[in-house]
């Protein structure tokens, strides 16, 4: 009787162990494919800025653009600048479009007034971060903007 019962027992906490064994392999089957479906989905490119460009190139307002892309939070709305940044008027004086083009993707690395930009660069805390995310129309539609007024 006795020895029944234990047998009874065993066999019972081995079709328990099977359960719990089958239970283990479906939560780390599931938390695999969670995670392979996850790093399918991480992009390779480095995170975009909260910024999406435009969807109708050809269409771009560099008024608009100039705001989306939040350069008044740091030369002032009217371009006037501020303590953190410099003012972006008259800069036809300066500046070539191709030039300004460029340096919107690439400010540490412009040709164009080198000398000009490592002044203002000693002169403000903040750096002129890269305007990358922007597509080459919308980067020559703002610096055709700021060269002409
Ligand atoms: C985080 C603050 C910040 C933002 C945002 C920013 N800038 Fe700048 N920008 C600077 C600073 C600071 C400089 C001065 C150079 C430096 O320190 O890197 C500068 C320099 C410039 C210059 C060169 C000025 C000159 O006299 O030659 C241009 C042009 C310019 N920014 C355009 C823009 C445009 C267009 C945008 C938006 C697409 C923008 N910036 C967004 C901080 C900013």
């Amino acid at each position: 009787m006795t020895g029944d019962r234990h047998r009874d027992t065993v066999a019972r906490s081995v079709s328990l162990n099977q359960v719990w064994i089958l239970i283990g392999c479906v939560l780390i089957s599931g938390w695999l494919a969670v995670l392979l479906g996850c790093s399918a989905e991480t992009p390779s490119s480095p995170p975009r800025s909260s910024f999406t460009s435009a969807a109708e190139p050809g269409l771009l307002d560099p008024v608009k653009l100039y705001r989306q892309a939040r350069c008044d939070r740091c030369h002032g709305a009217d371009r006037q600048g501020s303590a953190m940044a410099p003012p972006l008027l008259q800069l036809g004086q300066f500046w070539s479009e191709d030039g300004l083009t460029a340096y919107l993707a690439d400010p540490t690395g412009s040709e164009e007034n080198a000398a000009r930009l490592e002044t203002l660069t000693a002169r403000y805390r903040l750096v002129m971060p890269s305007f990358k995310v922007l597509s080459e129309e919308e980067r020559r539609a703002l610096a055709q903007y700021l060269i002409a007024e």
